[in-house]
Formats: C-alpha cells, sequence, structure tokens
C-alpha cells in the first residue's frame, strides 16, 4: 500500500471553504457525512467520531462544548504537535465544523504543558479566521457563532484521558471519573461535550470537502482514511509519516529506515510489543491499534531495560485512585528488576504476574491501568532472557 499524503499534504484546501460547504448542509447532515466515512478518533481508542457526534448533538443540556484533546503524553508521540505547528487553521475550522454539527458555540484546546511555544501561532490562526468571518459572532454572516481558548495541561499523563481532561479543565485534580455518565451527555461542567484529538478534527475539512466516499476511498475496509505516526529510536530518518490505515508495520519502518529491528512498540509505553518476525501486521483498529507512536529498538539495546522505563513511567504516572493500577504497577515493576538481574529461579514463578497483569487489565478504572501491563506480558512473553532460554512463555 502507497504512502498517502492527505492531511500533510503541501497544498491544502483553502481555510474555511469546508466551513461554508458545511453551513450550506444541516447539522444532521454533517453528522452524517462524519459517520459515513467511518473515520475513528485518532488519539487511540478508535471511538467512531460521528457516533460520538451524534450522540453529543442529540443529548439534551444548554451550552454544548467542544474540546480538542492536544495533551499528546504517550512516550514516543509528537504528530499532534507537527499538526499544531503546521496546520492550526485546520485544526480550527474542524472545531468549528464540530461545534456546527452538535450546536455548540465554544470549543477549548486543551494543550500539553510542554507546548506553551504553541499558543501565539495557534491565537494567531483564530485570529486569522475571526478577521475573516470564519470564527466568532455571526461566522459568514449567519446566525452561527463558534469560538475557541487553549487552556495548558500541567504535565500528567492521566490528564489526557478525557474524564481526567475535563476535571482539569474545571480547576480540579486530573483523576478519571465513573463512566456513565459519558462526557457526551455530561462532561465539562455537566455540559454535553465531545473530546477529540487533534488529529480528528483536522481530517473533518477533509471529509466535509470530499466526501465520505472519497474518505472511505482510503485505508481498509472498516479502517478508513489516513493515518499520522510519529517515528522514533533506531530509525535513519524519525519523523512524522502518513499512510493509509492498515498499511503493515514493515512498510513504515521501510520509510523511516529502520536496520537489524528487535522489537518494535505500537501506540507508546501503553501499545503493543511487536518482534522482528511480525513485521506484516497492520496498522489498524483490527490488528496493531495505530494510536501514533512507534519506537523502534535494534539489537543493540535491552529489552528489559525498556521495560523497566515504561513501568516507572506508569508507576510516576498513575494517578493512585485504584488499587490494580497503584499497586499492580509497582509489582511488575520489581519483578522486571528480578528478571534483569537473573533472580528469577523458574518460568513457573512468574505465573503469578500474568494474573496480575490480567486482573489489572480487568480491573483498573481507566485505560492507563487497563493498558500499562501490555509491555510486560509482550516484552517478557517474547524477548526476556529466562531459565531455559529466551522468551516462550
Ligand atoms: C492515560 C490516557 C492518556 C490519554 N492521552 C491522550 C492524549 O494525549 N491525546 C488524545 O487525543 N487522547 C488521549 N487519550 C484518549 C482519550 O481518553 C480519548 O479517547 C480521546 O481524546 C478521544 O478522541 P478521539 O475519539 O478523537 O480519539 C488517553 C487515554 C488514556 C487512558
Ligand atoms: S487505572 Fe490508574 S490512572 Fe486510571 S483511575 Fe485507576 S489508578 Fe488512576
Amino acid at each position: 500500500m502507497a504512502e498517502m499524503r492527505v492531511l500533510t499534504a503541501e497544498l491544502q484546501p483553502e481555510a474555511g471553504a469546508a466551513l461554508k460547504k458545511a453551513l450550506g448542509m444541516t447539522a444532521a447532515d454533517v453528522v452524517f457525512e462524519v459517520r459515513e466515512s467511518g473515520m475513528k478518533g485518532r488519539g487511540g481508542a478508535g471511538f467512531p467520531t460521528g457516533i460520538k457526534w451524534n450522540l453529543a448533538g442529540a443529548a439534551s443540556g444548554a451550552d454544548k462544548m467542544v474540546i480538542c484533546n492536544a495533551d499528546e503524553g504517550e512516550p514516543g508521540t509528537f504528530k499532534d504537535r507537527l499538526l499544531l505547528e503546521k496546520y492550526s487553521m485546520q485544526l480550527l475550522e474542524g472545531m468549528t465544523i464540530a461545534g456546527y454539527a452538535i450546536g455548540s458555540s465554544k470549543g477549548i484546546i486543551y494543550l500539553r504543558a510542554e507546548y506553551p511555544y504553541l499558543v501565539p501561532a495557534i491565537m494567531k490562526a483564530r485570529q486569522d479566521l475571526i478577521d475573516r468571518k470564519l470564527m466568532g459572532h455571526f461566522i459568514l454572516g449567519g446566525n452561527f457563532t463558534f469560538d475557541v481558548e487553549v487552556r495548558l495541561g500541567a504535565g500528567a499523563y492521566v490528564c489526557g484521558e478525557e474524564t481526567s481532561l475535563i476535571e482539569s479543565l474545571e480547576g480540579k485534580r486530573g483523576e478519571p471519573r465513573n463512566k456513565p455518565p459519558f462526557p457526551v451527555n455530561s462532561g465539562y461542567l455537566g455540559r454535553p461535550t465531545i473530546v477529540n484529538n487533534v488529529e480528528t478534527f483536522v481530517n473533518v475539512p477533509h471529509i466535509i470537502l470530499n466526501g465520505s466516499d472519497w474518505y472511505r476511498g482510503l485505508g481498509i475496509g472498516e479502517n478508513t482514511g489516513t493515518k499520522l505516526f510519529s517515528v522514533s529510536g533506531d530509525v535513519e530518518k524519525p519523523g512524522v509519516y502518513e499512510l493509509q490505515m492498515g498499511s503493515t508495520i514493515g512498510e513504515l519502518l521501510d520509510l523511516a529506515g529502520a536496520e537489524d529491528v528487535q522489537a518494535v512498540q505500537v501506540g507508546g509505553a501503553s501499545g503493543i510489543t511487536i518482534t522482528a518476525g511480525e513485521l506484516e501486521r497492520t496498522l489498524s483498529f483490527d490488528d496493531l491499534p495505530p494510536g501514533g507512536s512507534v519506537i523502534v529498538f535494534d539489537r543493540s539495546r535491552d529489552m528489559m531495560d525498556v521495560l523497566e522505563n515504561f513501568l516507572e513511567f506508569f508507576v510516576h504516572e498513575s494517578c493512585g485512585q485504584c488499587t490494580p493500577c497503584r499497586e499492580g504497577n509497582v509489582r511488575l515493576l520489581d519483578v522486571t528488576r528480578s528478571i534483569r538481574d537473573g533472580r528469577i529461579a523458574s518460568r513457573e514463578e512468574l505465573k503469578d504476574f500474568f494474573m496480575l497483569a490480567e486482573i489489572m487489565k480487568l480491573g483498573s478504572k481507566c485505560g492507563l491501568g487497563q493498558t500499562s501491563p501490555n509491555c510486560f506480558v509482550d516484552i517478557v512473553t517474547k524477548l526476556a532472557e529466562l531459565p531455559g532460554g529466551k522468551g516462550g512463555i
């Protein structure tokens, strides 16, 4: 499958063209077009965007909210930064179209704490759009009004989870909420709220301008459109690559110039670890969920050091609200150090820890604790030096 540039193409649609088209449609038709495109959210969880918008549009409650998740905290991810740097007009246009679609006049961009230098560029794009009557009061002379503000996070990974993000925006400690209610019914200040990733919003003007059939023509089956991947680690050309959904990991690594691959971490620390024998696997929600971060490790790397590093991250970032995540990550880190230092006498000793990993996946309240054991299971199963040989558990 060939490399395909849509979001990152040099020639971008004229600012406002998609918004003009959307405002000529009913709000329900805009939601329908996005739903028909089959686009799934680009923040990692892959929830269908059109369905989320439909639910928020149908929810009862005043002052609906459009929130852009620009927290970008997953280790190894930097594709949203590129979009914010170079394509903020399209992001704002996508948010404005979302506002029209769900009946909202207010958007917030929740920006990663480490990206404050991007605020002036985003605010300049906002002012340009206001000057051209594409944002603000009475957009294009009609009745629709929409504006955005930027709020900075404070550096917590868990605040990328949409309900912690909302808590943080409300000025509270950033901890995940119980669901239901879901944000589409009761989100920011109890208002119906959509939270979408930067890349999700940037896709919207393209879908509206070119139509859902065109979008469905990109990708494979129900994995429609293109996807951005932040590639880092042991590659010749680290950077952001845009491929059709359903491309293989091998195709992506060829573009980035990876050699002597030992393992690839797909989807960040909370994603899936694959080995050199699995490069035919596809970047799609049916196989390797394409969160955006792809970290390559060549054979010079000690994967137990990598695992220790990931688990230290999770221990540090767990909000501590629920026991499987708060205690489980500490236990997995302890046993990882034991394996690395050769203090595991038999493979039998590890059984309890694989069971703990399952309990964490099932019993944790949010995606952090539900996914943090993935790297432990994958790396120990496939790559760890254990009594009797490598991996093979
Ligand atoms: C611990 C954790 C961190 C997350 N970090 C981000 C993030 O930085 N950016 C993001 O868009 N989604 C992140 N998510 C996913 C969000 O909860 C949510 O699914 C997403 O913003 C929805 O947008 P989308 O449907 O457009 O993907 C995170 C989830 C978890 C559990
Ligand atoms: S899974 Fe972890 S991060 Fe999520 S609520 Fe529980 S303790 Fe907090």
